[in-house]
């Protein structure tokens, strides 16, 4: 027998884009249920980046889910970039733009958001197996999944996918609608968390060894990143060697205040560009990951999981309020032109701040002087702050 429930927006995925989609709804009055495929233990534990937009702030601010943040993270006025041979150079967000950004990690986030979806009795159903949606094109579109051996059904009006890359709801867009955009980079980052205090500034760092990222989470934990090969096996890379390898990537003074120590966690992200469109079909809206990957260079990935709920909330808030699907209707153009703009600055900060294989020395040298032309150019400066402290949210 199948269990049935209603619900106005079913949500598909519980990392953040689905659980903030979730909490916004409810203060607007708004019903939800989300269905996530994983424990919750299993969402916490995953570690992703760190780096919060000055929008990004303010949304979780004015909705609720400040107070947390504004007591642990670390707000700062921009990064470094350490160039091998040229002296240090800092992206003022401040100075450029008025707007700080803020360091908070995700797994702090979504902790946040398991916390606040609690508080206000907020169904989340967790270990939900096969989900799948139906019906998108209809009136009456539901989703349908397994729980305890059962299977069960939600009647909704619209369903949202925020499940990721992997999940289930874009690949229910037919063939001939979705439109895929992709781009492999033929490296990935070996990254590790210690317990260790932070270097001063997220510092990026460019050498011919590779790319090297000096980031953080509170005052006493770090995150460390190296660019390394696709085929890096974890077992090669004791702690020793990765700090070895880190330092011989930054310049001397930085490796000199960097405090080493036992990572407490080790892991290696490829990286990837991915843009689906649209980001509708039917009474399915896709919002974070589900329609698209950053490469991790610029911190955007999770910024923009927050700027398409933002989008989505306001358009389904304004559709219950006044039956007009302007904002629903909209949705996916208006998302995707910040969704581009995102792609576009990690894509380029990638490709200025890693070394790439076999690259003939005019690539090098274009490289060095884009770099040099950023140092020396304000205007330059104003652009790449502009876009890093994140472009403002469509009215
Ligand atoms: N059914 C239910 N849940 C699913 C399914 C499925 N078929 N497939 C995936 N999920 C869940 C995943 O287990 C995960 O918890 O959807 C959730 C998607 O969460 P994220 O991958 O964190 O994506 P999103 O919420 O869009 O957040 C974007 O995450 O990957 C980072 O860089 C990215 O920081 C950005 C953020
Ligand atoms: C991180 O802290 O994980 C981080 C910071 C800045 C980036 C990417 C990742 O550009």
């Amino acid at each position: 027998m199948v269990t049935a429930t209603r619900t106005q927006v079913a949500i598909i995925g519980g990392g953040p884009a689905g659980l903030l989609l979730s909490h916004i709804l409810q203060r607007n009055g708004i019903d939800s249920i989300v269905l996530e495929r994983q424990s919750r233990r299993h969402v916490l534990e995953r570690i992703r980046a760190g780096v919060l937009e000055a929008g990004t702030v303010a949304l979780l601010r004015e909705v609720g889910l400040g107070a947390r943040m504004d007591r642990e993270g670390h707000p700062h006025d921009g990064s470094a970039i350490a160039w091998e041979g040229r002296s240090r150079f800092f992206i003022d967000t401040k100075k450029f733009t008025g707007r700080a950004m803020m360091a908070y990690g995700q797994t702090a986030i979504t902790e946040d958001l398991y916390a606040a979806r609690d508080a206000a009795g907020g169904e989340i159903i967790d270990q939900a197996g096969n989900v799948q949606p139906h019906e998108l094109t209809s009136s009456r579109p539901y989703v349908t999944y397994e729980k305890d051996g059962s299977s069960r059904r939600i009647d909704c009006d619209y369903v949202a996918g925020c499940d990721g890359y992997h999940g289930v709801s874009r690949s229910v867009i037919p063939a001939a609608v979705l439109r895929t955009y992709e781009k492999s980079y033929p490296f990935g980052w070996l990254g590790i968390m210690s317990e260790t205090p932070p270097y001063k500034d997220i510092c990026y760092c460019y050498h011919s060894r590779g790319f090297a990222l000096a980031s953080r989470r509170n005052p006493m934990l770090s995150r460390y990143y190296i660019q390394c090969d696709l085929d890096t096996k974890l077992a090669d890379w004791p702690d020793d060697r990765f700090w070895r390898e880190f330092k011989a990537r930054c310049p001397r003074d930085m490796a000199d205040c960097i405090v080493s120590g036992p990572s407490i966690e080790k892991s290696i992200a490829p990286l990837r560009s991915f843009v689906a469109e649209p980001m509708r079909y039917g009474k399915l809206f896709l919002a974070g990951d589900a329609a698209h990957i950053v490469p991790p260079t610029g911190a955007k990935g999770l910024n923009l999981a927050v700027s398409d709920v933002f989008y989505l909330s306001r358009a389904l808030t304004e559709f219950y309020r006044t039956g007009r699907t302007r904002y629903l209707d909209g949705y996916s153009d208006t998302a995707l032109r910040r969704v581009w703009s995102a792609a576009r600055l990690s894509w380029w900060l990638t490709m200025l701040l890693h070394r790439f294989p076999a690259e003939t020395p005019f690539e090098e040298r274009m490289r060095l002087n884009q770099f040099d032309y950023l140092q020396a150019s304000e205007h330059a400066q104003a652009s790449l702050a502009e876009q890093y402290a994140g472009l403002p949210f469509e009215a």
